[in-house]
């Protein structure tokens, strides 16, 4: 079950002229980037700002699971999406890989003509950071195609215009995330850890998951959101039992409480041998900590076949963030 079971291989296309499929090899002047989902080891969130967003210590993990962006020149900006989720994609100006296209043209004084395909593995609206990753993973790719050379400050920096997880998608492996999840300082990891994803059927929307965050949390002191010391540890020796006793995400309250049934995929998780489970940052896909790849397989297939999961995907952490694979 290696990479997972998903099946099928839905494709879309948004209004206005194509430009070409925008394969993985890519034609001349196409720039593939592949861009890794991320997992929250710990999601610590504080009270809700003036500004309505939360202070986080956010650790994140980037894991195996990757959506790939292909950029090639176009008379205008164009989205495209492949996948078994394509259809639950946005193609217009709302796609993260279009605002970013929007975004860096503009900071250079250009016109964004662009065609963006998607081809989409990780899942949607899913709490794994799928959109983040088309944000940064367009970025990467016009960046190369329009031969900007843009400054890694810059680009962090309109990923932050983009979103609290943009950030992390360029920059991969593990990072702790402050502020509202945007200003990133890397973190050591000692070792491979081994993971299982539970995808939902459907998605949550991340501002409804902090609105029920701030309904169950009203009238109580919220502390202020700090990096657990023993969690830092556990990263840094690679050690997956006592990461397995840390993980912990403030989210996962507020997610349930929408999405009850995600109770009976977390108990069935851990049931078949995972080591710790969690909602993955907003939900509504649930994360296990294995002990190895072996138990990766037990696990997925366990959760695939209680039915409480749309599909089980494998997947190992940390990996590199936004790559560029072809130019
Ligand atoms: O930054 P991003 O666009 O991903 O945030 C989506 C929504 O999630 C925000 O509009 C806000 O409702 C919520 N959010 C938050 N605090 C954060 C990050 C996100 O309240 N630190």
């Amino acid at each position: 079950m290696s990479g997972g079971t998903e099946s099928g291989n839905g494709s879309r296309t948004s209004p206005g002229p194509q430009r070409g499929s925008g394969s993985r090899t890519g034609g001349a002047g196409a720039v593939t980037v592949r861009v890794p989902a991320k997992v929250n080891v710990q999601l610590a969130v504080g009270a809700a700002r003036p500004d309505g967003f939360h202070d986080l210590a956010n650790v994140f993990l980037a894991v195996s699971l990757y959506d790939e962006v292909t950029a090639t020149p176009a008379a205008e900006l164009t989205v495209t999406c492949e996948g078994p989720d394509a259809d639950k994609v946005p193609l217009d100006r709302t796609n993260l890989a279009a605002r970013a296209a929007e975004l860096l043209a503009a900071r250079h004084g250009i016109s964004p003509d662009v065609h963006l395909h998607i081809v989409k593995d990780i899942p949607v609206a899913g709490g794994m950071a799928g959109g983040s990753a088309d944000g940064a993973g367009a970025l990467l790719a016009c960046d190369a195609l329009w031969g900007l050379n843009t400054p890694r400050e810059d680009l962090l920096e309109i990923c932050a215009e983009l979103g609290s997880d943009v950030p992390f998608s360029l920059v991969g492996g593990a990072a702790l995330g402050t502020g509202r999840g945007e200003r990133l300082t890397g973190l050591p990891v000692g070792g491979a850890f081994h993971w299982v994803f539970a995808v939902a059927d459907g998605g949550l929307s991340t501002p409804a998951v902090y609105g029920e965050f701030d309904r169950l949390t009203e009238g109580v002191e919220v502390p202020e959101p700090t990096a657990s010391p023993a969690l830092l540890q556990a990263l840094s020796a690679g050690d997956t039992t006592a990461l397995a006793g840390v993980l912990a995400n403030d989210l996962q309250a507020a997610a349930l409480s929408l999405r009850p049934s995600l109770t009976a995929t977390l108990t069935t998780g851990t049931e078949a041998g995972a080591l710790a489970a969690l909602v993955s940052g907003s939900g509504p896909t649930t994360a296990f900590l294995v002990k190895d790849a072996e138990t990766a397989e037990t696990v997925a297939r366990a959760l695939v076949a209680s039915g409480t999961c749309r599909t089980a995907r494998t997947a190992t952490s940390p990996v590199p963030g936004a790559t560029t694979l072809t130019t």
